[in-house]
């Protein structure tokens, strides 16, 4: 598979040289793939938003590199092409909307990218087909929920055809409710389009599906791999003051009460499966 992007003993500082310094990411080295989905997990402060920044040249290292295919974003020669390969999805819909309408919204970045009009208005439709949104193309974005607003963000990304986006904390602000419809797009986005995703958040529930979790702490990755591999450190990933998955939980306080099941379970189904292999054992 190739790379999409690749971090290498990237270090940042916040207010380099100032008294109140903060070495926001402290030697990170990455490779994202083409096509994967990666979570990002991590307490509040421990960098996840300064990396997702680092991914389209929102923020520039201090040390090390980021390079987005054989692009370096210190290049200021290179900077528009990372932004239109990497987007970027933040976590409050309502300022990243800018226009009266919503397919106008999703036109704002293709005009900045000067795509002819023809050819905009196929963007449009399609961006907002994948999101589930071309039956509001008219819409006031005011009157949209906040996960709709979110899935017109995402649009706007979409149609400016990006190899990878970058979400940080896309569903913070919102219902349950919108909150799975975000994660179900993002998801779709990435298995069918093939859109490569680093999706930061603090639900665990969220990474669950992921096929590689990456945990920072202290501007450092701690922990990372597959869902599984990583969550099974009940733990660890408690020392770092997260949480696991709410069936891993449960796992995990059933086998410190003497039950013995798996602590790999990630799903309620997982669960009814190994409860009843257990009654079955019994
Ligand atoms: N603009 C800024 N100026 C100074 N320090 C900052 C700034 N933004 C972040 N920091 C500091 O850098 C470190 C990493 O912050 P960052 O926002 O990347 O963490 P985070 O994991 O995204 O946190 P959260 O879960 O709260 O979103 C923290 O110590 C934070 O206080
Ligand atoms: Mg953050």
């Amino acid at each position: 598979m190739s790379e999409v992007i690749r971090i290498e003993r990237l270090k940042y500082y916040y207010n380099k040289g100032q008294e109140d310094e903060v070495l926001a990411l402290n030697g990170i080295d990455l490779s994202i793939k083409s096509g994967e989905f990666i979570a990002v997990l991590g307490h509040n402060g421990s960098g996840k938003s300064t990396l997702a920044k680092m991914m389209n040249g929102l923020l520039i290292p201090d040390e090390g590199d980021v390079w987005v295919g054989s692009m370096s974003t210190k290049d200021p020669n290179y900077i528009w092409t990372i932004r239109q390969k990497v987007g970027m999805i933040f976590q409050n819909p309502d300022n990243q909307i800018v226009a009266p309408t919503v397919e106008e919204d999703v036109a704002f970045g293709l005009e900045n990218l000067g795509v002819p009009s023809h050819e905009m208005r196929v963007r449009i439709d399609e961006a907002l087909h994948l999101v589930g949104m071309e039956t509001f193309k008219k819409f006031a974005p005011h009157l949209l929920s906040g996960g709709q607003k979110q899935r017109v963000a995402i649009a706007g990304i979409l149609a400016m055809k990006p190899e990878c986006i970058v979400l940080d904390e896309p569903t913070a602000m919102l219902d349950p409710m919108g909150r799975k419809t975000i994660l179900n797009t993002v998801k779709d986005l990435n298995q069918r389009e093939g859109v490569t995703t680093i999706y930061v958040t603090h639900f665990m529930e969220e990474a669950i599906e992921a096929d590689r979790v990456v945990v920072l702490s202290e501007g450092q990755i701690v922990l990372m791999g597959k869902p599984r591999e990583v969550f099974s450190r009940v733990q660890t990933i408690k020392a770092l003051k997260l949480d696991v998955p709410e069936m891993t939980e449960l796992a995990y306080e059933l086998t410190r009460e003497g039950l013995a099941l798996t602590t790999d379970i990630l799903t309620v189904e997982e669960m009814v499966q190994s409860l009843v292999a257990y009654s079955l054992d019994g």
